[in-house]
């Protein structure tokens, strides 16, 4: 089976748009897992938009609760993330005025400081993603710099299908790619912008392992409740 990881920050953005603390992100993630999630995903922004240190810091410290740290290629979120030690950290590009993360890491340029932090978290057993656009060249140097998996952004291919404009061409480039990926012996991983239809699309691809999805999952669940759009979610993953 597939594994869904369920991103939360959007929670902490309806928290913070009271200043206060109501609704709960560690919350949110003991549910999320109590309804099937394989892990959660929490992105550490530079600028601390919606998740905070203390929403780190709390979730990480529950028990059996799988947790994915996205985070920037920098030495504060390095030293960060081997404070709190989170099973998996997914490296991430960062931009301050972007409204999401807006495409996958530029490997060459930040090569010294990504190779760096992988070496550091693998020699504390922690798993390491590099979140990339679907480029081969892009899974050659994950491979090289000694990343356990990639995460391919699906925004492009989730625009295209949500516009109804044909996806024809980047579905055919992600399956290359997540073959390729899986030839290197990288654990694939998918995540930006999924929906329902998307995720079904992706299921055709079986060297996706797991999905990060955050956006759809909190927007559905004010109409049908976190447990059954992760229910919907599973369900969709299991059929692969
Ligand atoms: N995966 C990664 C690496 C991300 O940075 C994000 C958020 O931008 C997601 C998955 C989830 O994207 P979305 O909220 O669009 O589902």
């Amino acid at each position: 089976m597939t594994n869904l990881g369920v991103n939360i920050d959007h929670i902490a953005t309806i928290r913070n748009a009271r200043g206060e603390d109501h609704p709960y992100p560690y919350q949110a993630a003991k549910n999320a897992i109590k309804y099937g999630a394989n892990s959660i995903t929490i992105h550490l922004r530079e600028d601390r938009r919606h998740i905070k240190d203390n929403d780190l810091k709390i979730i990480s410290s529950i028990k059996n609760l799988p947790l994915n740290l996205e985070m920037a290629a920098t030495s504060r979120m390095l030293k960060i993330a081997l404070k709190y030690k989170p099973n998996y950290v997914c490296i991430v590009p960062e931009k301050r005025r972007e409204i999401t993360t807006e495409g996958g890491l530029n490997l060459i340029k930040n090569k010294k400081m990504i190779k760096f932090i992988i070496n550091k978290l693998n020699k504390k057993k922690i798993r390491t993603s590099l979140f990339i656009n679907p480029s081969i060249k892009d899974i050659k140097l994950a491979k090289n710099f000694g990343a356990n998996c990639i995460e391919i952004h699906t925004g492009t291919i989730s625009n295209l299908v949500k516009r109804n404009i044909n996806f024809k061409n980047e579905f055919i480039k992600v399956k290359k790619c997540a073959e390729f990926a899986e030839s290197l012996n990288l654990e694939v991983h998918a995540g930006h912008g999924l929906d329902y239809k998307t995720t079904s699309l992706l299921t055709r691809i079986p060297q996706i392992s797991e999905y990060n999805i955050g956006h759809f999952i909190i927007g559905e669940s004010i109409e049908y409740g976190l447990k059954n759009v992760i229910k919907k979610f599973k369900k969709i993953l299991k059929y692969k």
